[in-house]
């Protein structure tokens, strides 16, 4: 089908859907959640062959939406698939997905597809499986308070600057962290801080606000870029650069960063306090300019 026949087609589907069902769009159909099926032989199911994106979106208007397409496009690169739409496809398939009256967060995934046989090595001739779902964001709601969080040992592979689907390693530090009453676990690897389990981390550490370098050992987080261009305009002092676990101890302040979650701030680290144990100074700073920038992004 092509794009334009596809869209209409996709209009018209997504009128029947009735008020209150989930609307997700699979592989050129928007239909309610529960109806979206694929196929045990996907290799997303199979080997987790597969990469996503997770696009915030205020009042309608997916915000930083070409640096998530960029960031995208270099996921499927790595993996060696080719992206299936341009921004602007992308864009039109998103756009029914959104809300005027909500902060959403978009997924959207694409595996390699569906092989007939479960074999490592890439099937020879496959079409992709794309979907895409929203979801409301609920903001942090331990912001007056903040959050705690734990050290971990960074147990992932290689190459963490790919969003990849494989997530088993993120999930099961996650949950170490939940299980001890945190809500992150801050990774560690050879006594450097990577970043979180679904986050990046920022530290201020002698007035400075340190992030580390993007690298393959980190996701180079959305949020993240916007803190360090605030930082920048906002003439507040920052560095990219590597921190050891017990520089981040002496740290003022922690924060951890993502589309869902965005600025939050870490008041405890292996059950010792951060700074004075309540959210810094520069955390209160930057997250009121993170939410007038977003503010103007979608006005
Ligand atoms: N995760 N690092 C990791 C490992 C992540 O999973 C995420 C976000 C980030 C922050 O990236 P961004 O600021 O672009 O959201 C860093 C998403 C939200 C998730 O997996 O649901």
């Amino acid at each position: 089908m092509d794009n334009k026949a596809e869209l209409s087609n996709l209009s018209a589907q997504t009128k029947l859907m009735p008020f209150g069902n989930k609307t997700v769009y699979l592989n050129g159909e928007y239909l309610p959640l529960s109806e979206a099926k694929i196929s045990v032989m996907d290799r997303g199911f199979l080997f987790g062959d597969g990469i996503y994106e997770v696009i915030p979106s205020y009042s309608g208007k997916l915000f930083r939406f070409d640096e998530h397409m960029q960031r995208l496009e270099n996921s499927l690169s790595s993996i060696r698939l080719a992206n299936p739409f341009d921004s602007a496809q992308w864009l039109d398939r998103l756009t029914p997905l959104l809300d005027a009256n909500l902060d959403q967060a978009i997924y959207l995934q694409i595996s390699r597809g569906v092989a007939d046989k479960r074999d490592h090595a890439f099937p020879e001739k496959v079409t992709p499986t794309v979907f895409a779902m929203s979801t409301t964001i609920v903001p942090f709601t331990d912001l007056d308070t903040g959050a705690k969080v734990i050290s971990v040992d960074d147990t992932r592979w290689a190459l963490c600057n790919i969003k990849a689907t494989t997530l088993l390693a993120n999930i099961l530090l996650r949950q170490q962290a939940i299980d001890n009453g945190c809500a992150e676990a801050i990774l560690v690897k050879d006594g450097y801080v990577t970043e979180g389990a679904a986050s990046n981390v920022f530290a201020v550490i002698d007035g400075i606000l340190i992030t580390p370098p993007k690298s393959r050992e980190i996701l180079a987080g959305i949020t993240r870029d916007v803190i360090l261009e605030l930082a920048e305009h906002h003439n507040i002092a920052y560095s990219e650069e590597i921190i050891s676990l017990d520089a981040l101890k002496t740290a003022s302040e922690i924060w951890i960063t993502s589309t869902t979650r965005e600025i939050v701030p870490v008041i405890q680290l292996d059950n010792e306090s951060i700074g004075s144990g309540k959210p810094g100074s520069l955390w209160q700073t930057m997250n009121r300019l993170f939410q007038d920038y977003k503010r103007a992004s979608h006005e």
